[in-house]
């Protein structure tokens, strides 16, 4: 790969000829860690490693303009004072010794009136923004979900209406027995079918054996399992009628919207413009202030970006200086990060590569202007038009594009289904899974639980009862 990329670099350089002789020249530029363009990485007593396709455009230019190079750290203290890229400004700009940066910038005014910048540009890019894929919507309360709190609420007020009403026509056609033999064959039914054979106060056992027939009947028509009333009654016809009827419109309603919300995946409302980040409660903002974009969010006194800028002013340490933290923030899944595209490409498809998933997705592009990035030099800098027309003939030869995308491995690996949109795959024809149905088992569990505690109420309370009261 090192071997073809050189190659390519020497076949570049000599396919033109040029009118410099800068031989006797040395260019000192800053190597800027700006990931996925170029990595630089500090060792002991200020050694670092660096490489990346800026690095192979300051190499093709000074070969082309045959000058020698050296490439050198930017300064730590100023990078923790000002961020990265003001402290390679600074640097430039203050250090007699810093000829260049190795790396491409976006012009902004502040930019331009401090230092010299080519006019041809050496990288064309849009804004995008970085943000967590969020996961499906948890099926844990799936069978809650088909309705909402005042419906619920209303479900489980007519059921006990419905109920209470069915026990007060039953006791009290058991108290005023006008109609003496039906009344008499209703009691017996009921007694009977629920076994009535202790010795405890009759009223109050009646209440309670009336009460439980008929929450068990309603608790049949509501779970679509059916079962007859006891008694053959107008009123508790009427009143069994209109329950059946209601139940059947909100049983079938709830079914329906259960069955559908376990065929079709839902995803939660995804990210895709910085009013959705503004508006999001999940995922906060993360600004670098020493970016252009992070800059005019941060200066924006109107609109999305002051919101955005405020939001990111509450919370201090959203707001950092360089790429690392950027990634170390990025990678925890609650931030959004605007910055350019091939950075927001370039991380998605890193991320895919350590986690095997799609963790993170590109935002759509954001209402800015597309950036043009050039190199920038000393003002008034006797190199700067050389190296505008050299950007220039090297832009045509496409090799900025190649070192970027293709030379180079690390930025970007294949990672195509983490770029298609998820409203693609709304309805599937997968089996139902485990995760689908956590809540039926989850309601089994508490019922089976709860039985298993009832029971051994029930153990103790019979042993203590014959402990207490033993027989004869
Ligand atoms: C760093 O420099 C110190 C003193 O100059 C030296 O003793 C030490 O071995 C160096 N460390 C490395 C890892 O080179
Ligand atoms: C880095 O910058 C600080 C502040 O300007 C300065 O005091 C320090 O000597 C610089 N360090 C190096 C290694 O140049």
């Amino acid at each position: 790969m090192l071997i073809r990329s050189v190659i390519i670099l020497i076949m570049g350089v000599n396919s033109s000829s040029s009118d410099y002789d800068w031989s006797f020249k040395h260019l000192n530029y800053l190597v800027v860690h700006n990931p996925p363009f170029d990595y630089v990485f500090r060792g002991p007593n200020g050694t670092f490693t660096s490489y990346g396709s800026s690095h192979n455009v300051a190499i093709w230019l000074a070969a082309k303009l045959k000058y020698k190079y050296t490439f050198v750290l930017i300064n730590q203290t100023l990078i923790d004072k000002y961020g990265t890229h003001e402290a390679a400004f600074y640097q430039l700009i203050n250090d007699e010794d810093v000829d260049g940066i190795a790396t491409n910038f976006y012009l902004t005014l502040n930019r331009i009136q401090r230092m010299d910048y080519t006019t041809h540009h050496g990288w064309v890019d849009g804004f995008r923004l970085v943000v967590p894929r969020l996961g499906e919507e948890s099926r844990l309360f799936a069978f809650i979900g088909p309705f909402e709190r005042t419906v619920w609420l209303l479900v489980f007020v007519s059921v006990f209406v419905v109920i209470i009403v069915m026990t007060l026509f039953a006791m009290i056609y058991r108290q005023h027995p006008w109609k003496a033999t039906e009344v008499a064959e209703n009691k017996i039914e009921t007694e009977l079918r629920t076994g009535i054979n202790t010795k405890e106060p009759v009223t109050r056992n009646v209440l309670f054996n009336y009460l439980g027939a008929h929450t068990i009947y309603v608790v049949n028509i509501m779970t679509n399992q059916g079962s007859r009333e006891a008694s053959n009654r107008y009123s508790f016809r009427i009143v069994a009628g209109f329950w059946v009827l209601g139940a059947m419109v909100l049983v079938n309603s709830y079914t329906g919207i259960v069955i559908s919300s376990l065929t079709t995946t839902k995803t939660k409302p995804s990210i895709d413009s910085l009013e959705d980040v503004a508006a999001s409660t999940v995922t906060k903002i993360l600004l670098r202030h020493d970016t252009s974009i992070g800059e005019q969010i941060l200066i924006a006194t109107s609109g999305v970006f002051k919101a955005l800028g405020d939001q990111a002013r509450r919370n201090p340490e959203n707001i950092v200086g360089d790429a690392f933290k950027v990634t170390e923030k990025l990678e925890t899944g609650r931030y959004a990060f605007p910055f350019i595209q091939t950075f927001a490409i370039s991380f998605v498809a890193s991320q895919f590569k350590k986690d095997q998933r799609c963790r993170f997705k590109m935002s759509k592009k954001l209402p800015l202007a597309t950036g043009y990035y050039s190199w920038l030099f000393k003002k008034n800098s006797l190199y700067t038009n050389a190296h505008s027309r050299a950007l220039a003939d090297l832009w045509e030869t496409g090799l900025a594009h190649f070192w970027v995308y293709k030379l180079f491995p690390p930025t970007v690996p294949r990672a195509d289904q983490c770029f298609v949109e998820s409203t693609n795959q709304v309805s599937r024809r997968a089996p139902i899974q485990l995760s689908d149905l956590t809540s039926a088992f989850l309601i089994l569990g508490i019922g089976t639980g709860l039985a298993v505690l009832s029971f051994l109420t029930e153990l103790l309370y019979s042993r203590f009862r014959l402990c207490t009261f033993p027989l004869g």
